[in-house]
């Protein structure tokens, strides 16, 4: 953007052991954060996560108790005015004015940036423009809908051309068409090289946006990398067989203890989380074995019984969604849950995966947890 050049290396964003207490409560407890350029991080958290004091540290509108914070290697604390000026910010609750048109609102946020009226003016226009608000442009915010709010919130945080954007919360409240719409948004901003950091408490958000994930939890990262990663270490999909409740489960185990990347586990139908499907056979038994993927695995596990020469009545592979990763690292389901099954086609399944996530995964949470503890 034109604050920062494409050779630039240092981190859009650096923020190293950020810890804000208010009162009692730790909201930031040790925060470590990167964001490389062109690149979305999601923050994604609970309510009370310490996402918002996250975001209010990294735009200066709050100062850290300890820890350090860099925008384009500008230092928040030392010199906020400097790392102000890289910044665009859209904050939780939206900043519109209610009283004014759209374009006025444009404008109004142009001129506290100390543009001419004029540069204003054409930048509204531009904004305008490309967030599809043209046709609103000359009516009093009063009477937009949430989702234009939403846009023409995210339209003044850019005025300034920003080389680092913050959302906080972009599409919370928003019915799905909106946030769609939003979510399109934010993904030409990203294609045109604007650095995002985004909080959200929707994993369809996070798992479609960012690059990479950062979940927190009372003010700690307790897990990070990208959506494949964090599913494949803390949710990880599993292949479910189904048996007769007289089968030779031993003989099913070892015909796919080939395919498996951690340990099998074998449980009476409907407790271990499965599919549901055959949950009304009286005492079926399902053999759960994890899979690192379960695309195309099917026909493989198949071929695999038959060739052992074992009886079964079902097979099923079951993706792991980032709800089964949230459920394993914070021990309950996202806030959201019901939210992310309406939109989601992912979310549904994602439940019953949370509880073959919750009995299956508890080593690696542990080992994950840890990890990060440590750093
Ligand atoms: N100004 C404040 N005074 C007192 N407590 C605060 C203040 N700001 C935040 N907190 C507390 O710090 C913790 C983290 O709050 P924060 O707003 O950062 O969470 P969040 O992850 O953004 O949550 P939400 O999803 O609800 O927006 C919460 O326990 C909150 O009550
Ligand atoms: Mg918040």
């Amino acid at each position: 953007m034109t604050t920062s050049t494409a050779t630039d290396a240092r981190p859009a964003v650096l923020a190293e052991g950020l810890y804000k207490a208010f009162g009692e409560t730790k909201a930031l407890d040790g925060v470590d954060l990167r964001v490389d350029r062109a690149k979305v991080v999601g923050l994604l958290g609970p309510n009370g996560a310490g996402k918002t004091t996250a975001v209010k540290v990294l735009t200066t509108l709050i100062r850290p108790d300890r820890g350090r914070a860099f925008i384009d290697g500008i230092d928040v604390v030392a010199e906020p005015m400097r790392a102000k000026a890289r910044i665009g910010l859209t904050g939780q609750y939206a900043a519109v004015d209610e009283r004014l048109t759209g374009f006025e609102n444009l404008e109004h946020v142009g001129r506290l940036f100390h543009m001419p009226r004029s540069e204003a003016r054409e930048r509204g226009r531009e904004l305008l423009e490309r967030f599809d608000l043209v046709e609103s442009a000359d009516r009093v915010v009063k009477g937009y809908s949430g989702g234009m709010r939403r846009r023409l919130d995210i339209a003044m945080s850019l005025i300034a051309r920003p080389s680092v954007l913050f959302l906080d919360e972009p599409t919370t409240g928003l019915d799905p068409r909106s946030r769609q719409s939003v979510w399109e948004l934010i993904e030409e901003l990203v294609r045109g090289g604007t650095t995002t950091l985004l909080t959200t408490q929707y994993l369809d958000e996070a798992d479609r946006l960012a690059d990479e994930i950062v979940v927190i939890d009372h003010g700690r990262v307790i897990a990070r990398g990208t959506s494949d990663e964090l599913k494949t270490t803390l949710g990880g999909d599993v292949l479910e067989v189904t048996v007769a409740p007289d089968a030779d489960v031993e003989r099913v185990v070892a015909a796919l203890a080939g395919l498996a990347c951690g340990e099998i586990t074998v449980g009476a139908v409907g407790a271990v989380g499965g599919t549901g499907s055959t949950a009304d056979v009286h005492g079926d038994k399902v053999v759960v074995v994890p899979v690192l993927k379960v695309e195309h695995m099917v026909p493989v596990v198949v071929r695999a019984l038959d060739a052992a020469g074992v009886a079964f009545s079902d097979v099923a592979g079951r993706q792991s969604t980032l709800d089964d990763v949230f459920f394993a690292i914070t021990g309950h389901a996202a806030e959201d849950a019901s939210d992310t099954a309406e939109t989601s086609p992912k979310g549904k399944s994602g439940k019953a995966a949370a509880k073959a996530a919750k009995q299956g995964k508890q080593g690696k949470q542990t080992e994950q947890m840890t990890k990060e503890a440590g750093r």
